[in-house]
């Protein structure tokens, strides 16, 4: 297994792209499920991630031609051959099941794999289910698999969620495109990925009222056309390397970021010491002076502070001058870093969902262990800013959702290198 090596004390100044987003990305391109007529997404991240959902619809039957280096992905699928998502895909990765709501929509029947827990949480998906229900699904759950069927097609609804669930937005949002009469989604998700997928949908054919807001209102059509889309900016890795100068100190602009992408996070970014200027088509961020101020944070649903980019607060928060308490409320399990910081010389209490951080002078670098994906790169902040080496092992968990780390950090004067086994 791969790991990367980063030794300490560099403050990074330069230039970091920021990629298409991956979770906007792994919603999309199930959508293409939707249309006999080709979808074509540019901006695309070369990500695993996306690797495994393409694999996921070939295996159903689309015909995925990926070009530019994996930068343009044209998905066809004249027929879907194959209604079954298979378990062995669907555990790699949880946004798999983003591809029953299409295939119900489109033909009626859709055989996925229930995706199972993973290291953050029991990701349960009864929302989903519960959605698809409302829209006059029949689902029967047996051997491990979501069996649903619609022979007389979805019909409109009214639904409310139980929770402002992500990915149920997104699934019942691109089944609800094909019903028969009008869906009203309530309490959905206001992410932009949702706005996003709601644009990309119109440019289908699709109507679509209310994304970014609480409430959608879709006008099912009989059939959606093709489209071609532009990913929007990814703003997790764009928070992710805001973070990177006011851990580090240095200044660094960050290519086709944008504040409203990550308002709540700027804000308290802004309060623990960075300096965050808007130009029209980036951001530019460093630390006022060389105190890394404490500050509380609580992960909410959009707008709120968001859940992905806990972790690499976290490891800023670890060097203030003061105690800082983060409280996680989207996943159960989500302060798996917080021992790993530990191990460089952090000092953290975790109880349940609050995670208290007492400032302390400096970290040392340690060999450490990535558990899941933001995990993984919090450390890799930490590690920059550390004394000494630090080893992070399990990298392959960042290869999920950070293109080119090594690279795009290096660029800026990191001193991080790969080391493949
Ligand atoms: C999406 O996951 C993202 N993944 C996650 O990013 C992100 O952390 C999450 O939204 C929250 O913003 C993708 O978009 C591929 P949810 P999703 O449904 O859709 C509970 C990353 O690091 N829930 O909003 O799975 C669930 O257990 C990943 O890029 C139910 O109870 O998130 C969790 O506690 C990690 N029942 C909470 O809601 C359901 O049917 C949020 O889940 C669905 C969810």
């Amino acid at each position: 297994m791969d790991r990367i090596v980063v030794t300490g004390g560099a403050a990074l100044n330069g230039q970091i792209p920021i990629s298409g987003a991956k979770n906007a990305c792994l919603t999309l391109m199930p959508a293409a499920l939707l249309s006999e007529e080709p979808l074509t997404l540019t901006n695309v991240p070369r990500l695993s991630d996306i690797s495994t959902m393409t694999e996921l619809l070939e295996s159903l039957g689309c015909e995925v031609a990926s070009l530019q280096g994996g930068r343009v992905l044209a998905i066809g699928t004249a027929k879907i051959s194959n209604h079954t998502a298979h378990y062995d895909i669907v555990r790699k990765m949880r946004a798999s099941i983003g591809v029953l709501g299409p295939m119900l929509a489109r033909d009626g029947e859709a055989v996925v794999s229930l995706p199972g827990g993973c290291a953050i949480g029991a990701r349960p998906v009864d929302i989903h289910l519960s959605g698809f229900e409302a829209l006059g699904a029949v689902l029967d759950l047996r051997d491990g698999y979501i069996h649903a069927t619609a022979p007389k097609g979805l019909i409109g609804t009214t639904y409310e969620l139980p929770f402002a669930s992500v990915g149920a937005t997104e699934n019942l949002l691109s089944a609800a495109t094909l019903a028969k009469g009008t869906t009203v989604l309530k309490n959905v998700a206001r992410e932009p990925e949702i706005v996003d997928l709601a644009k990309c949908l119109r440019a289908m054919g699709a109507q679509i009222e209310g994304e970014g807001t609480s409430t959608l209102t879709i006008q099912g059509v009989d059939r959606l056309g093709g489209a071609t889309h532009q990913v929007v900016t990814d703003r997790i890795e764009l928070g992710t390397y805001m973070l990177a100068p006011v851990i580090t100190g240095g200044k660094v602009e960050l290519l086709g970021g944008r504040r409203d992408l990550v308002s709540a996070f700027s804000d308290k970014l802004e309060a623990a010491g960075a300096i965050i200027e808007e130009t029209p088509n980036s951001l530019i961020v460093s630390r006022k002076g060389d105190i890394i101020h404490p500050v509380n944070i609580k992960t909410e649903v959009h707008p709120g502070f968001p859940t992905d980019l806990q972790a690499q607060m976290m490891a800023l928060l670890t060097l203030a001058d003061g105690t800082s308490v983060l409280e996680e409320t989207i996943f159960e399990n989500r302060f798996m870093h917080a021992p790993e910081l530990i191990r460089m010389g952090a000092d953290i209490e975790v109880h349940g969902g609050h995670a208290t951080v007492k400032g302390v002078k400096s970290l040392k670098g340690a060999p450490v262990m990535a558990t899941d994906l933001r995990a993984s790169i919090s450390l890799i902040m930490a590690g920059m800013v550390a004394e000494g080496e630090t080893v992070v092992t399990r990298v392959y968990h960042l290869d999920r959702g950070y293109e080119h780390v090594v690279r795009k950090l290096s660029a800026c004067g990191a001193n991080i290198e790969r080391i493949s086994e």
